[in-house]
């Protein structure tokens, strides 16, 4: 009769089942389109716009998965998410009523094909091994099409909500190094381990299986400070940003690629994001965009960059005058016109550095519809896409 061995001692069999598979096969994030394209904030209320302009748009799951399987069928790269937890008051409650990420990826991962699907993670609000298994779930479910979005957590009433209190700034990056290095463990080292710093400790850790993207998901971090930078240059395979011109922007991402060059020998991929407003005349354009701002949440946006500036080095009212900016569209750059002044103002992107962008748009699905009709065959007339 066999008898099995049960003890802790013996060397436990991991599964090593699925290979593997390289990720520029699986995720389209690594694909060769010149300027890649996303949605962002798809999941939120309000999604992009602290404005009561009118839109169909809405944090329903059935929404949800048509705008995710419309840009997934237009070929798009990926879908990111925001994090949030508690909306930023005024009379929309911005971004109040919000799909949890990580859920809301796996979610999406089973509703489309090809497009890679983003969870956004406040690291503070997770443990590592909790968020690597998660992670690898999704890419699992999604075939090696996920991308994890890692965020420190500025929004200080919304960290209240898990207790303690908020770190300092650069110390929040401090915090997402060791968070970022373990995970990195748990996707990656094979059998047990332990793992000892100073925010997380464990023996005998082991994580299985592993992510079917190999080496790990891709990672995406929004830090535009000098830590923020650094912590981007060091670990993730895309940086976002918004400037306010072009020139700044071609300043940006040539040091950020050149930094992550120079001081980690890595590659990094500028993107960035912004409201699209893209109707078949300028005026219509122009004017929908002013309805946005018109009927704007001047209360939201005020709380939002409140809450951006506390601790900054500049003055509130330097903030003010982004004001209309972050009621259409976060704060982003905006892109309003027709679709060759779309696509034109697109180039102008990819020319000062960005590598994509991922946008929001006053109604995601209904736009859609037409971002596929008349913009998608002149960016590939541009040679943005092919
Ligand atoms: C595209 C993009 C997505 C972001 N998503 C979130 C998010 O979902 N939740 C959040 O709390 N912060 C989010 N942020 C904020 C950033 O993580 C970051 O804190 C911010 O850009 C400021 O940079 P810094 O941390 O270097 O000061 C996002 C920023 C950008 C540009």
């Amino acid at each position: 009769m066999t008898t099995i061995d049960f003890a802790p001692t013996e060397p436990r069999p991991v599964e090593e089942t699925v290979p593997l598979v390289d990720r520029r096969e699986t995720n389209p994030m690594f694909n060769d389109q010149k300027m890649k394209l996303g949605l962002f904030g798809t999941n939120c209320s309000y999604g992009l716009i602290m404005s009561h302009a009118p839109t169909t748009y809405e944090v329903s799951w059935k929404h949800t998965v048509e705008i995710a399987q419309r840009a997934d069928a237009l070929g798009f790269e990926a879908l990111v998410p925001v994090a949030r937890w508690k909306g930023f008051g005024g009379t929309t409650n911005f971004n109040g009523n919000c799909f949890e990420t990580y859920s809301w990826a796996a979610g999406l991962a089973q509703a489309t094909e090809q497009i890679a699907i983003f969870a956004t993670s406040h690291l503070p609000t997770v443990h590592p091994i909790v968020a690597a298994k998660a992670a690898t779930t999704i890419d699992r479910i999604s075939g090696g099409r996920f991308g994890l979005n890692l965020v420190m957590g500025w929004v200080e009433p919304e960290m209240a909500m898990f207790g303690g209190s908020q770190r300092q700034h650069d110390d929040r990056y401090a915090f997402g190094q060791e968070w970022i290095d373990y995970t990195n463990d748990l996707w990656t080292k094979p059998g047990a381990f332990s793992f000892h710093g100073k925010y997380f400790d464990g023996d005998d850790v082991e994580s299985y299986p592993k992510p079917h993207q190999a080496p790990r998901p891709a990672l995406i971090n929004a830090g535009n400070s000098k830590s923020g930078i650094e912590f981007s240059a060091r670990n993730v395979d895309f940086n976002f940003a918004s400037l306010d011109t072009l020139e700044n922007m071609r300043a940006y991402t040539s040091a950020i690629v050149e930094k992550a060059r120079t001081d980690y020998h890595r590659t990094i991929s500028p993107m960035t994001y912004g409201l699209v407003v893209c109707r078949d005349t300028e005026k219509e354009a122009k004017a929908d965009f002013q309805r946005v701002v018109d009927d704007g949440d001047w209360g939201a946006a005020g709380n939002v960059i409140k809450m951006a500036m506390s601790g900054a080095s500049q003055s509130f009212d330097h903030a003010k005058e982004f004001q209309e900016r972050f009621i259409a569209g976060w704060g982003g750059y905006p892109i309003v016109g027709t679709p060759e002044q779309c696509v034109e103002e697109i180039g102008k992107l990819n020319e000062a550095g960005m590598d994509g962008i991922i946008m929001g748009m006053i109604d995601y699905n209904e736009e859609m519809k037409y971002f596929g009709d008349a913009v998608m065959p002149l960016l590939r007339q541009a040679g943005l896409r092919h």
